[in-house]
């Protein structure tokens, strides 16, 4: 039923001084696409290397496809892909040797597994001969991506696929999930990018090593707990820090062509936009624009991380 189990997972670094992770909890179900969403130094690699065996975590327990991290670690091995997010490849040795090298480790052949990689290996046969070392962005991730497949898991790895790749190259990289996904392949993938949380079937919010939420990207944009705005005038800019110095509004950030803002106090929420609109005016900011939203999953997310910030979590 469950292709992940993680139980009160725990990892500190240099001593202790540094908690990578703060008793997490998870479990990803088998042929899921689950995503690990957070910034940067949030925790996710360090969960991942604990995942796939490279490192031990200083308690807790977790399963990979039922078997132990410590105890069964070899069998989670050979039958898991693995993505790092750092460039995994060989870049002295060209796309073609890469995907041989790799298949030789697993004891299989290319061969053997080329139905699974196909379509994504297609894009790259032109560039077959070439060092890995020499490849675009979207190429590299390409060719690491149908390295972590060559031995047919039933689970991916997949650590920050698309962290410095270009845009397009990022859509293609979720469609490709998409088919892996429709394979049966369960799918646990980080990204540090919050538009990506919504490809995902369901999402775990990582920050500063703790989890603040695990659920579908629906029902976390559905549990933003206030009515919330975006607003519009002259001078962006200036709006945003003075939206910043009134105590009447909760919080504020820049989204797009607009600036979100939430209140404090939301009782009578049309008295507080009124005042706003008088009090922007009076500060000689023109064509207001204010109108109620619903919240994006990055409006979620921001909230929790403030939460957190303050300590209510
Ligand atoms: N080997 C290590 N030694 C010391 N600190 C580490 C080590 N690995 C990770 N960290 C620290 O643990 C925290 C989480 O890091 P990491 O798991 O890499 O986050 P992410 O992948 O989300 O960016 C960071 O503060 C990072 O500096
Ligand atoms: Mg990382």
């Amino acid at each position: 039923m469950f292709d992940i189990e993680i139980k009160d997972i725990s990892k500190s670094f240099d001593k202790g001084t540094i908690k990578a992770l703060q008793d997490i909890s998870l479990t990803v179900k088998k042929g899921e696409l689950f995503g690990l969403i957070g910034s940067d130094g949030a925790g996710k690699t360090t969960l991942f290397r604990i995942l796939t065996t490279l490192l031990l975590a200083d308690k807790g327990t977790a399963k990979v496809l039922g078997f132990d991290v410590i105890k069964d670690y070899r069998k989670i091995r050979s039958s898991v892909g693995y993505m790092p997010g750092k460039f995994s490849l060989y870049p002295d040795l060209s796309v073609e040797e890469n995907l041989n090298f790799f298949a030789t480790i697993f004891n299989t052949t290319v061969k053997q597994n080329y139905n699974l990689i196909k379509n994504i290996y297609v894009q790259l046969e032109p560039f077959k001969n070439r060092k890995a070392g020499a490849l675009s962005g979207g190429m590299k991730q390409k060719l690491a991506l149908c390295c972590a497949l060559i031995n047919h898991p039933k689970i991916l790895f997949l650590d920050e696929p698309t962290t410095g790749v270009d845009t397009v190259s990022r859509k293609e990289f979720w469609e490709m999930l998409k088919e892996l996904k429709k394979e049966g392949i369960t799918i646990f993938v980080s990204t540090p990018y919050m538009d990506e949380a919504n490809l995902c079937e369901r999402i775990a919010l990582i920050q500063k090593g703790e989890i603040l939420t695990i659920d579908t990207p629906k029902k976390i944009e559905e549990s933003y707990p206030k009515p919330l705005f975006e607003i519009k005038s002259s001078e962006m800019i200036r709006l945003l820090d003075e939206l910043k110095t009134i105590p009447e509004i909760d919080s504020v950030f820049s989204f797009g062509e607009f600036h979100h803002i939430s209140f404090a106090e939301n009782k009578n929420i049309h008295k507080e936009i009124e005042i706003l609109k008088q009090k922007l005016s009076s500060l000689n900011f023109e064509d207001i624009e204010i109108h109620e939203i619903k919240a994006s999953i990055e409006d979620s997310f921001i909230e929790l991380m403030n939460k957190q910030q303050r300590n209510e979590y």
